[in-house]
């Protein structure tokens, strides 16, 4: 595997775009325009200079990441790949327009993945190329820092996709789990109910945002507290894969909690709207509650 494409330049597509470049892959990097595209490699030069400046890698290891990024202008450049891992909106049906798209230029071998959180990986796969070539690879945020790639199967998932997918992801340096097409997979199974939790306790009074955050900072060593965390995940994003778990299993433990759809109905999404649980307009966070 040499070649990968990237579909998505925001922060999780430019994030899987520099980890993998930075691996030694040639990376094409796409997103709605060249413009834009663009715009997330200038993003990935940015954190490669500052682990620079913070002596984690050299100049030339910086310079020779970012000569393999090349950004494209769509999809229809992602010819020359081996893989192809999608990160754009979390939205189904914009998923499905770009493996329509990319399915018209894709190798007969080539691998596609999608780095959804939430969309069912088997029903995903019906707007694939070849069902027995896709799969789920869940990247999480910040991509550089984070240890961790879930790997998803459909039902028609290959066992050649899966291997390759892996070998392609230890290669990262990143340290693979596997998980089953089921609502959330693993870590949002396990994450969203609890961020949902902090939530509802914010809504029933139990406690303000910043001693909800410090108690579970502290109390559980934690690197954020789970308000912070939902912020910068993004509230729209969380409650998005709370009612995927929702309507996923029919269980009521999974109902998102109502003051976290009032957020989102206020459009209060989290860091990337400048408020969510903090106002992030000045230089520290300040609670809104
Ligand atoms: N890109 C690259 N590197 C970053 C970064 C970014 N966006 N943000 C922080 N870093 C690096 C910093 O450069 C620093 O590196 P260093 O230790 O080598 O100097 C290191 O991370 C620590 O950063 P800071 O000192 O600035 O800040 P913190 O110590 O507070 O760490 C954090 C920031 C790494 C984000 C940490 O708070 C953390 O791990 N938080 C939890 C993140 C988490 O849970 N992510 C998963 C979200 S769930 C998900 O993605 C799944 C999805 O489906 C919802």
């Amino acid at each position: 595997m040499k070649t990968v494409g990237v579909i998505g330049a925001g922060q999780m597509g430019a994030g899987i775009a520099q980890v993998a470049a930075q691996a030694g892959y040639r990376v094409l990097l796409s997103d709605l325009d060249l413009a834009h595209a663009e715009k997330g490699k200038a993003g990935i030069a940015k954190q490669l200079d500052r682990a620079v400046a913070k002596e984690k890698i050299s100049q030339s290891d910086r310079d020779a990441a970012l000569a393999h990024i090349e950004p494209v202008g769509d999809v229809s450049a992602m010819a020359p790949c081996d893989l192809v891992i999608e990160a754009a909106t979390e939205r189904e049906e914009v998923k499905r327009k770009i493996f329509e798209a990319v399915g018209k230029v894709l190798r007969d071998d080539a691998i596609l993945a999608s780095n959804t959180s939430s969309i069912p990986i088997t029903r995903l796969a019906q707007a694939a190329p070849d069902p027995a070539r896709f799969m789920g690879v869940h990247f999480f945020n910040p991509v550089p820092v984070m240890g961790l790639i879930e790997l998803i199967r459909g039902l028609a998932t290959s066992d050649a996709t899966v291997a390759a997918v892996e070998a392609f992801g230890k290669t990262l340096g990143k340290e693979i789990v596997h998980a089953n097409d089921a609502p959330g997979f693993i870590v949002n199974r396990v994450l969203m109910p609890f961020l949902n939790e902090a939530c509802f306790a914010l809504g029933e009074g139990v406690a303000t945002i910043p001693d909800i955050d410090t108690a579970v900072k502290l109390g559980l060593n934690h690197p954020m507290g789970p308000l912070t965390l939902a912020d910068f995940i993004g509230l729209d994003t969380c409650l998005e894969i709370c009612k995927v778990l929702f309507e996923g299993t029919g269980d009521p433990k999974y109902r998102p909690a109502p003051l976290l759809i009032k957020y989102v109905e206020a459009g209060w999404y989290g860091r990337k709207t400048g408020r969510g649980f903090y106002d992030y307009s000045s230089e520290e966070p300040v609670p809104t509650r």
